[in-house]
């Protein structure tokens, strides 16, 4: 389907024709997963910008503003220095330019260790700031506290086990996790303890697949893999990852355009109309009216 949009310059919104579908809830994308199963599998990526929004959304179920905007959007080493700032700008734009996705706003590194209260508060402010409906932060059993204070007080919570990256000096790496028994008993039972807890659905990064297949099979609520299994409940990729954007990328990222050649390829025959002249022509300058 393809959708234009006009941007009412006095309110920021960008109104799309055709008219947008309704905006699914936080409750729609939990009630997918029956009886531990997912008739139709959630569709989720990574949104940063409102334009990137505005065309994927039709074809989304959840639109995640991901703290990996820290090195796709600010070329940061890693998302550890991500600042709550950056999150609700990003997460504002995705809000403003979708109408039928989940918009879900990652709590970056330190928004949220503390304290089930300091979480609260940053949690709170990216659904004031930006509109979205809920939040996602990473980690398991030690976070459960925190995710059942978030939920209890109004603030849907997707969790994060696994490749967890904001833990990447202590995980020393971005590896595949659960390659031991026990590392693998502990996702499992860190993905128990944020569904117990009230987490409304769940990603599980860069696991060897018989262990997403435990969790999807260990939680009754939705389990969104990257680098999991397609028999989880649902599949996100970093957009940029699966447009090709980047050279290197994960052995789980399948690419579905090279949209850096692409690129490339418009920069040298930009660049090269500009050294001959013969960019702008006639039909993209302003005449005189005679
Ligand atoms: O930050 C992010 O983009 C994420 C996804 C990779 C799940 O957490």
């Amino acid at each position: 389907m393809s959708t234009t949009f006009q941007l009412d310059t006095a309110t920021s919104r960008a109104h799309p024709t055709p008219a947008p579908m309704k905006r699914l809830t936080v409750p729609a994308i939990r009630q997918r997963k029956v009886g531990g199963t997912t008739a139709e599998p959630i569709v989720m990526l990574t949104a940063y910008t409102a334009r990137q929004a505005q065309l994927l959304d039709a074809h989304c179920d959840i639109l995640l503003v991901g703290d990996s905007l820290g090195q796709v959007i600010y070329g940061l080493p890693s998302s550890v220095p991500v600042t709550l700032e950056m999150m609700a700008a990003h997460g504002a734009a995705v809000v403003r330019g979708s109408y039928h996705s989940v918009v879900i706003v990652d709590m970056p590194f330190g928004a949220y260790e503390a304290s089930p209260q300091a979480a609260f508060e940053a949690a709170a402010r990216l659904l004031k700031d930006t509109g979205c409906a809920g939040v996602k932060l990473e980690g398991g059993e030690a976070m459960a506290e925190t995710v059942a204070f978030l939920t209890r007080r109004g603030i849907p919570v997707m969790g994060h086990v696994g490749l967890t990256p904001q833990a990447v000096n202590v995980l020393g790496g971005y590896n595949a996790r659960g390659r031991s028994d026990a590392e693998a008993d502990k996702i499992v039972s860190d993905a128990r303890a944020l569904a117990e807890a009230g987490a409304f659905a769940i990603v599980v990064e860069g696991v060897v697949e018989p262990i997403a297949i435990a969790v999807q099979q260990a939680v009754p609520c939705p389990v969104i893999g990257i680098g999991g299994s397609a028999k989880c409940d649902g599949q996100v990729l970093v957009t940029e990852d699966m447009l090709g954007m980047f050279e290197r990328v994960p052995r789980f990222v399948k690419r579905y355009e090279e949209i850096a050649d692409t690129i490339t390829g418009a920069v040298e025959r930009y660049a090269a109309e500009v050294r001959h002249r013969s960019f702008p022509g006639a039909e993209h300058t302003y005449q005189p009216k005679k």
